[in-house]
């Protein structure tokens, strides 16, 4: 509990910083003050500021108080923005499959979260007790789009995050990977051009490359997302038949787009009658509970594909996941009988019940605490132990840490085969782009809770990372 308010006040002041709120060199509130403003004790705040320095984000002046420092720690850097279009290879993907299978690894590779923070008994008694409420389920295969139930919660849900969205707009699949590789399917062909956010999630690229797709890696930055005056060029030069975005919390980089740049690729989109596949399976988790809306929220024709599930917030092996298609609903319900026939029933079935019990958002609260303290400790760790220069992200929300370290640190592959080693598993970051960059960038996961194995882990990697063997 301590270390939780300890994290929430540090989180409070450093989203001052992050929202210029609080400038370089300008005093923060004092101790007394803070704690009085946020109903902490005062050994809560001084707590809170130990980590902000840690973090570099402040620093103590004596006795006068906590000032920002000039030269918070950096973010990592965007890209260079070449557009052009290039081939896709999904290969890169096997040294982090291999190191998921083996369970003595420290996990910093997978975007998973730690099964102890997931309601895992519960949907196993309620899967359960739906398997024995009827013996006809699972004796038939459940009719398209999926079950009712489930598809009203989601529904439901999305309306309260801004969107129009109704149960008969959404389509449950296996996962949100099922969902982005259908509507890429309804929307594009082998040798067709899409364009991703630079760095992105390799299981899109591998998608990519699976479907014989090319794409043009548009900038992304750790704070707002992809750069959409790059965007625009990249449409002068190409015929794009699709745009994938990650807008919350995106995977690698945690970056949260704010809401007027939604709306603006919303319409960007929209004017062109292009679609945006956007994923939001990290939507449900910021870390001051302030849920972002997804761009569906600003979709008006239908041109926007939405895409999530409940792997990253309830039940990854459940693999419930669902779409909201818009103006290509047809098309990809389609493809979703071509491909799966229909998603298992009882999966969804359990987490329509777990929804029905009303625990989810209590849930997601909960979930929200562990993983924000988790990230703050990975990042104090890296701040203590990689080498000086290293650059960290600031997520706001999710579980992602990404990463870059100084030119003259060890390449990030040449990082993870020495870590695989030692035991320890990360995602280096040529990993999240088409054209092998990110040479010297690797992503943490920070799904598993703060242990010494995993101080040992960082402190490992730190060392690696500068090149000792
Ligand atoms: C951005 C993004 N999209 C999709 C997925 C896959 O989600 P699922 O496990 O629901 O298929 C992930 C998982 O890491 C992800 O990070």
């Amino acid at each position: 509990m301590k270390a939780v308010l300890r994290e929430r006040v540090a989180r409070h002041v450093a989203a001052l910083i992050e929202a210029g709120a609080l400038r370089p060199g300008q005093r923060v509130l004092s101790v007394r003050e803070l704690a009085r403003q946020l109903s902490v004790s005062t050994a809560t705040v001084v707590d809170a500021f130990s980590l902000l320095e840690a973090r570099g984000l402040v620093e103590a002046r004596a006795r006068s108080g906590h000032y920002v420092r000039s030269e918070a720690p950096e973010r990592p850097r965007a890209m260079r923005a070449r557009l052009d279009s290039v081939p896709v290879s999904g290969d890169r993907m096997r040294g982090l499959f291999r190191s998921m299978r083996d369970r003595s690894i420290v996990p910093f590779g997978a975007s998973s979260v730690s099964p102890g923070l997931l309601p895992t008994e519960r949907l196993g008694h309620l899967a359960g007790l739906v398997a024995r409420s009827s013996a006809a389920i699972g004796a038939s295969y459940d009719p398209l789009p999926g079950v009712a139930t489930l598809r009203a919660h989601v529904a439901r849900r999305a309306t309260r995050h801004g969107c129009a969205t109704r149960p008969e707009d959404v389509i449950v699949t296996v996962g949100a990977i099922e969902a982005i590789g259908l509507c890429l399917r309804a929307v594009a062909r082998a040798g067709d051009t899409v364009a991703v956010e630079s760095p992105t999630y390799f299981g899109v690229l591998a998608l990519l490359a699976e479907l014989g797709l090319q794409a043009v890696e548009i900038p992304s930055d750790s704070a707002d997302g992809m750069k959409l005056d790059a965007l625009a060029i990249a449409f002068e030069r190409h015929d794009l038949k699709a745009c994938v975005a990650v807008p919350n919390f995106s995977n690698p980089c945690g970056a949260r787009m704010p809401d007027d740049a939604k709306e603006k690729l919303a319409s960007m989109l929209g004017q062109r009658r292009v679609a945006l596949i956007e994923t939001d399976v990290y939507g449900d988790l910021p870390h001051d509970d302030d849920r972002p809306r997804p761009v569906k929220a600003f979709d008006r024709d239908g041109w926007v594909m939405h895409c999530s599930s409940f792997s990253k917030t309830l039940a990854p092996g459940y693999r419930v996941g669902w779409v909201v298609p818009g103006r290509f609903y047809d098309r990809v319900e389609e493809l979703k009988f071509v491909h799966t026939v229909a998603s298992p029933t009882i999966t969804q079935m359990a987490v329509a019940a777990f929804l029905d019990s009303g625990g989810y958002e209590r849930h997601l609260r909960k979930l929200r605490r562990a993983l924000s303290s988790q990230v703050g400790a990975v990042q104090d760790a890296v701040a203590r132990y990689f080498p000086r220069g290293t650059r960290v992200s600031r997520p706001r929300g999710g579980f992602l840490l990404w990463i870059q370290l100084p030119d003259r640190c060890v390449s990030a592959i040449a990082l993870q085969r020495a870590a695989l080693e030692r035991g320890i598993s990360i995602a280096p970051g040529p990993m999240f782009s088409a054209r092998g960059s990110f040479q010297r960038f690797l992503r943490l996961s920070c799904g598993h809770p703060w242990s010494e194995a995993a101080e040992r882990a960082i402190e490992t990697l730190g060392k690696l990372a500068g090149g000792d063997s």
